[in-house]
């Protein structure tokens, strides 16, 4: 028989059991978690998590992208989610590891499977709040009327390879300045680009608003406009931009206006955060209603359409209104990335045209890694290929060399051919390989490009680029001297990723 003692503290004991599986079960992972960083803590990510013993299942919505959690391991003292989303044809997948610590969430991940862990901390938001909107069907295709513009491809400069995410307002209006002092503005750039980050909340009304950075955007505009050149923006057809902010899904009319209100000369329009709504196919679609809605302000705005080259986008950007259209990924400061991209455009130039131009992604000249005879190939190629000549360089702080590189205004005018037609290669010998672009007038710019880290000789045969006799006038537009040329060939030695950009005309 039990004692009364021991029985109370049988019952005693049984409490605190209840009490201690309450306080566990109260302490799982369930719940809708929030981590905000970037500018103004405006980049939300949302963990939605639901804890049964064992298993977590859920979403993640991070910066752009949009997860399912399809795999967990572990508890409150350290988990391990998967996330997988469908992103065109492939599976996007990311792994969260992270672990309850009191009240808060201390989650991150990897960006190597055996790299740091970065770690960031979640809090607890109500039900319901960041829940992915729903998606709205693309509208029927039709036809966007052409704007005009960009008869030439744009020529400006962008935020984006430079500075990131720590572009502001002083460093816009810095590089207004530079623009004019450094002779850029003359030499023919005119857009200022302000790339991802300077994006707010939206009002009550659904106004997008700026963040700190961009104090006034339309009083930046002016003084943009008071140097002689334009401004630039940047959004995205998704609900978040490629950096996590807010884009103009939903929006589009509404930022459109928005942007001609402040004064907005350029849109750039970025994929990113459509991908978790919509499938590659439905690109076309989902880039019209910005197109549209750029026009209906009847402000003059150029639309850069960026989506990466994927499907197609050459053979429908001009029919959403598209002035120009990205065909790759995004270009990083060395050799390998520049000519990779550079010379993989050869197939895309019967798309181009003026009013409407592929575009390898914005240059690199002037950012350090590549060396000046590197960066001539970048501006030679880009030039050759009709290609919108952005620049992504500090402009306030530009060494002699670059200049002349990112000046040369005989290489600015074989950009800037009326005509518009976009060059080829004609041949290909190992390492070598020689590109022709027509231009007005009948004259041609040759670019014979040394893609080996060896100077090699080269030799272009007159008759082999359609040439019946030797060029009268042939001129190196690097050297800026005419070049004397006889008989039905001409050779040259090109140095180590190097050009020779010649200009010949009878
Ligand atoms: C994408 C674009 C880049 C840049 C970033 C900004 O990666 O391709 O050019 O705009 O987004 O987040």
């Amino acid at each position: 028989m039990l004692s009364g003692v021991s029985m109370k503290s049988r019952w005693l004991h049984l409490l605190l059991l209840v009490l201690l599986a309450g306080l566990c079960s109260a302490a799982d992972l369930s719940g809708n978690w929030m981590v905000s960083s970037g500018t103004d803590g405006l980049v939300r990510s949302y963990f939605n998590l639901k804890q049964e013993g064992a298993r977590i299942t859920g979403t993640i919505r991070a910066t752009q992208f949009y997860y399912t959690i399809t795999e967990s391991t572990g508890d409150t003292d350290g988990f391990k989610v998967t996330g997988t989303m469908q992103d065109g044809k492939n599976q996007r997948r990311v792994v969260y590891e992270g672990k309850l610590v009191g009240e808060e969430l201390h989650i991150g991940t990897r960006r190597r499977f055996d790299g740091p862990l970065s770690e960031l901390v979640a809090h607890r938001v109500p039900a319901g709040e960041g829940a992915y909107p729903a998606r709205v069907p693309p509208p029927a295709l039709h036809k966007v009327p052409d704007n005009g513009l960009a008869k030439t491809p744009p020529m400006g400069w962008n935020s984006w390879n430079k500075f990131a995410s720590r572009v502001d307002d002083a460093t816009v209006r810095e590089i207004a300045d530079a623009m004019v002092s450094s002779g850029m503005k003359d030499a023919g750039y005119v857009y200022i680009n302000i790339d991802d980050t300077w994006e707010g909340d939206r009002d009550a009304q659904g106004n997008i608003q700026t963040n700190k950075k961009f104090p006034d955007m339309k009083a930046l505009a002016a003084y943009v406009h008071s140097k002689g050149l334009k401004l630039g923006i940047y959004s995205s057809p998704g609900p978040n931009t490629c950096a996590g902010y807010e884009g103009s899904y939903g929006h589009e009319q509404q930022d459109a206006r928005t942007y001609a209100a402040w004064g907005i000369d350029y849109l750039k329009y970025d994929w990113c955060g459509a991908r978790n709504l919509y499938t590659n196919e439905e690109m076309h679609a989902v880039y019209q209603p910005m197109g549209e809605a750029l026009l209906a302000t009847g402000r003059p705005i150029v639309y850069s359409l960026c989506q990466y080259g994927l499907s197609d986008v050459w053979k429908w950007g001009p029919e959403v209104g598209g002035n120009l259209w990205r065909t790759t990924g995004d270009i990083r400061d060395s050799w390998d990335s520049m000519a990779r991209i550079g010379f993989g455009q050869d197939e895309l130039a019967p798309w181009a045209r003026p009013g409407h131009w592929n575009d390898p992604d914005m240059l690199e000249i002037g950012n350090g890694a590549m060396t000046d005879t590197e960066y001539k190939v970048h501006m030679s190629l880009w030039s050759i290929l009709a290609a919108p000549l952005i620049a992504g360089n500090d402009l306030r702080s530009m060494t002699p060399s670059i200049k002349e590189v990112l000046m040369n205004r005989e290489v600015i005018a074989i950009d800037q051919d009326r005509e518009g037609k976009q060059g080829k290669r004609v041949s290909k010998s190992g390492d070598q390989e020689i590109w022709v672009r027509p231009l007005s007038g009948g004259a041609l710019a040759l670019g014979l490009f040394n893609r080996s880290a060896e100077s090699a000789t080269m030799t272009v045969t007159w008759a082999d680029i359609g040439l019946k006799k030797t060029p009268r006038h042939l001129r190196d537009l690097w050297a800026h001297s005419n070049v004397e040329a006889h008989g039905p060939t001409y050779s040259t030695t090109v140095p180590g990723h190097g050009v020779v950009l010649l200009r010949a005309g009878q």
